[in-house]
């Protein structure tokens, strides 16, 4: 069977949870509690060093690169879902970065737009995505462009993800941290057809820690009535980190995407994801159970 047969394998799944509950995670815990109180801490705070360690000595691009590559990057499933669905013509990104999403836009979408406010990280992009003629690199502030984009009135897919942080090396924007509601203004009615996505959802739904400003993050309800106001029609919901507004006609389209959030992931990241995932909760099962 190969890696992209056991990722969809529903007999697979059942049979790992079944070995780890069995062997895994009760061996485990055996060996916690064999250990006397005292020790047991050391092991923990040894664990959490460790990790600790590999976190920090990671460097912060390392790190925005692994994170974007799990999952904080536009789905080309779900956009080309709604490309098909509305008759989508282009994609507008803002937030380069090093140009990921727009590189996954490019391959669904005849046209990508991507705005970066920081000229290093402009450069960078327009380098590495020099090979798609389709990809038009903008610098500067997302807001300047996108309402000149918004008038010329086609079907767009607008990836929202101009946000500042720490996480992303040389990243802009850290004195106006989330410009999602200016930005969402700036389109303005746009075309009936247009989608929204934005990246970050969990950001919006707990005010954010230092070193966010959580005065420059709007709440997911302030972000639900701005796109009300401007597409009373659309439908609006989260999924997997991502608030997603449509016109109500694609919820199909969503639904389908909230079932298999991660179906374009490659075999091998989906598997490590299901592992990875399958111990969390174990742990978290037996920390809840001490
Ligand atoms: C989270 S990263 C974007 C990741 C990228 N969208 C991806 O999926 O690969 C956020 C980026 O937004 C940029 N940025 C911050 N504020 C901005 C603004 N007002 N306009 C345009 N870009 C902005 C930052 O410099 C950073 O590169």
């Amino acid at each position: 069977m190969g890696l992209r047969e056991l990722a969809d394998n529903d007999e697979f799944a059942r049979r790992y949870r079944e070995r780890l509950d069995s062997i895994g995670v009760a061996a485990v815990r055996r060996g916690f509690h064999s250990i006397s109180g005292a020790r047991r801490s050391f092991c923990l705070n040894l664990v959490g060093v460790c990790s600790s360690y590999a976190i920090w000595t990671c460097p912060a691009g390392t790190l925005g690169s692994m994170l974007v590559a799990m999952g904080g990057a536009v789905s080309p499933h779900l956009a080309s879902g709604l490309k098909q669905e509305l008759g989508l013509v282009r994609a507008v990104e803002t937030g380069t970065y090093r140009g990921w999403s727009a590189r996954r836009l490019a391959r669904v979408f005849p046209r990508v737009v991507t705005i970066e406010l920081s000229p290093q990280l402009h450069q960078t992009a327009m380098k590495t995505l020099r090979d798609l003629p389709n990809v038009e690199c903008r610098l500067g502030r997302s807001v300047d462009h996108l309402s000149e984009l918004a008038h010329e009135r086609v079907p767009t897919l607008y990836w929202l993800d101009a946000h500042w942080s720490p996480l992303f090396e040389a990243s802009a924007g850290e004195a106006d941290q989330c410009p999602v509601l200016d930005e969402l203004k700036a389109i303005g009615p746009g075309d009936a057809a247009d989608c929204f996505l934005i990246d970050d959802a969990r950001v919006f739904c707990a005010s954010p820690r230092p070193p966010y400003d959580p005065d420059h993050w709007p709440t997911l309800a302030e972000i639900f009535d701005t796109i009300r106001e401007l597409h009373p029609g659309h439908y609006l919901t989260v999924v997997s980190d991502i608030v997603i507004g449509v016109p109500a006609g694609a919820k199909h389209v969503v639904d389908e995407f909230s079932r298999h959030p991660v179906r374009h992931w490659p075999p091998a990241a989906r598997l490590a994801r299901y592992l990875l995932l399958g111990v969390l909760r174990r742990v978290q099962r037996w920390a809840g159970e001490r």
